[in-house]
C-alpha cells in the first residue's frame, strides 16, 4: 500500500517554504522509488479564510487518513483581531491533540559551516547536538480551566491550568529514555519542581521510570531557569532534554539560535504509532512571507525526518540531510544565515540547490 502524506502550507511564508520542500520530496520520492503520494489540505488563517475555522472537518478528515502531515508555518497579523477559540495557532493545537502527537522531537545540531552564525562563540557551539523531547498536547496549553473572567470589583483576570497526570509523564519520558539510547544515552529532564506541584510529580515520575526501566541511561534533573541559562552558557552538556510543553517550547527556540538560525530547525510531533506532523521549529514570519527571502532547509530537513520515523527510510532521510550539507559547503546562504564572501540566494534557488544536490 502506498504512504499517503497530507501537507498543510498555511501562513506567512508558509507557502513558500513548503514549495521548496516539495521539490525536494518530489526528487527524492523518485531517485529512491518511495512510492510516496500526497495532496494538499488547508490550516489556520488559510482555513479560517475559506471555512471560517483553523481545523475544519475536511482537514481534519484528511490528517486522520494520512500516514504523514508536512505542515508550513500559521499564524500572522490578519487573524490577530478575531475571536480567541478560532484564530490560526487554535486550529495547530487542535491537530496535535485530535491526533495525538504528544512526542515532539526537535534537534539542535550545528552545522559546522554555520558555527560564525551563530550568537554564540564557535568553541561553545561547534559539534553542537541536543535533541530536545517536548511534551505537545498536555501541560498549561491544554489544562482546564482556562480563559479571562470578570472578577466582582470589574477587573478581569487570566487564568491557565497545569496539569500532567502520570502516564503522559511517563509516555513521553520513555520517549526521551529511548532516543537517548541511540546517541549520547544522557537525558535531562527539565521542571520547576521547587515551585509547581505539577513538575515536582512530573520530576518523581521520571526519576521512577528511569531507576525501573532505564539505568543504562544517565538521568538528571534541572530547573529550567537554569537550564535557560546553561543552554548560552555551555550547551554542549546537554544530550536529550525532556520537558513539559511550555517550557520545551521556550527551551527549543533558545536552542534554535544556537544553531545560528531558527530557520534550520526541523522538528517531529509523533503519536504511539510512529504517525507524525512534520513542521519546521519557526513561525510563519509574516513580515517577510512573499519574497522569496524565508530560509527552506528547516522545512526541508524536516521531510528527512518524516522519512525516518514515519516511512523508516534512514538512507533517503540521510540523502537530504547530505545534500543540506553540501549546499552550504558550496557557501550558498538564505539571508538568515549569509555572511561576508558567501553567495546569497532566495528561498526557491535554495530548494533547487537542494534538487540539484540531489540528483548528482
Ligand atoms: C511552536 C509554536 C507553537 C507553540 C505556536 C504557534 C502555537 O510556537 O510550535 O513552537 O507554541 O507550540
Ligand atoms: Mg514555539
Amino acid at each position: 500500500m502506498s504512504k499517503h502524506i497530507l501537507i498543510l502550507a498555511g501562513d506567512g511564508i508558509g507557502p513558500e517554504i513548503i514549495r521548496a520542500a516539495e521539490s525536494v520530496l518530489s526528487t527524492i520520492n523518485q531517485k529512491f522509488s518511495l512510492g510516496l503520494t500526497w495532496e494538499h489540505g488547508l490550516l489556520g488563517g488559510a482555513a479560517i479564510d475559506v471555512h471560517g475555522q483553523p481545523y475544519p472537518d475536511v482537514t481534519s478528515a484528511q490528517a486522520k487518513q494520512a500516514d504523514a502531515i508536512l505542515l508550513g508555518a500559521v499564524g500572522g497579523p490578519k487573524w490577530d483581531g478575531i475571536e480567541r477559540s478560532i484564530r490560526p495557532e487554535r486550529g495547530l493545537l487542535k491537530i496535535r491533540s485530535e491526533l495525538n502527537l504528544f512526542a515532539n522531537l526537535r534537534p539542535a545540531i550545528l552545522y559546522p559551516q554555520l558555527a560564525d552564525a551563530s550568537s554564540l562563540k564557535p568553541e561553545i557551539v561547534s559539534g553542537l547536538d541536543i535533541l530536545i523531547v517536548r511534551e505537545l498536547t498536555g501541560g498549561i496549553y491544554f489544562g482546564q480551566p482556562r480563559g479571562i473572567r470578570e472578577l466582582e470589583n470589574g477587573e478581569k483576570q487570566g487564568y491557565n491550568t497545569d496539569v500532567y497526570s502520570e502516564s503522559e509523564i511517563r509516555r513521553i519520558a520513555k520517549v526521551a529514555f529511548e532516543l537517548a539510547k541511540l546517541r549520547g544515552s544522557k537525558v535531562c529532564s527539565v521542571d520547576k519542581a521547587n515551585v509547581l506541584e505539577v513538575t515536582e510529580l512530573w520530576k518523581q515520575t521520571v526519576t521512577e521510570l528511569h531507576q525501573n526501566d532505564y539505568q543504562d541511561v544517565a538521568l538528571s534533573h534541572m530547573y529550567v531557569d537554569n537550564a535557560a541559562m546553561q543552554l548560552v552558557r555551555a550547551p554542549k552538556q546537554f544530550d536529550v532534554i525532556v520537558t513539559g510543553n511550555l517550557f520545551g517550547d521556550i527551551l527549543s527556540d533558545e536552542a534554535a539560535m544556537l544553531t545560528g538560525s531558527i530557520g534550520m530547525l526541523p522538528s517531529a510531533s509523533l503519536d504511539e504509532h510512529g504517525k507524525g506532523m512534520y513542521e519546521p521549529c519557526h513561525g510563519s514570519a509574516p513580515d517577510i512571507a512573499g519574497q522569496n527571502i524565508a530560509n527552506p532547509l528547516a522545512t526541508i530537513l524536516s521531510v528527512a525526518m518524516m522519512l525516518r520515523y514515519s516511512f523508516k527510510e534512514e538512507q533517503a532521510a540521510v540523502a537530504i540531510e547530505h545534500a543540506v550539507g553540501h549546499v552550504l559547503d558550496l557557501g550558498l546562504r538564505t539571508a538568515d544565515i549569509y555572511a561576508e564572501g558567501l553567495t546569497q540566494v532566495g528561498t526557491e534557488e535554495m530548494g533547487q540547490a537542494i534538487v540539484n544536490a540531489l540528483n548528482t
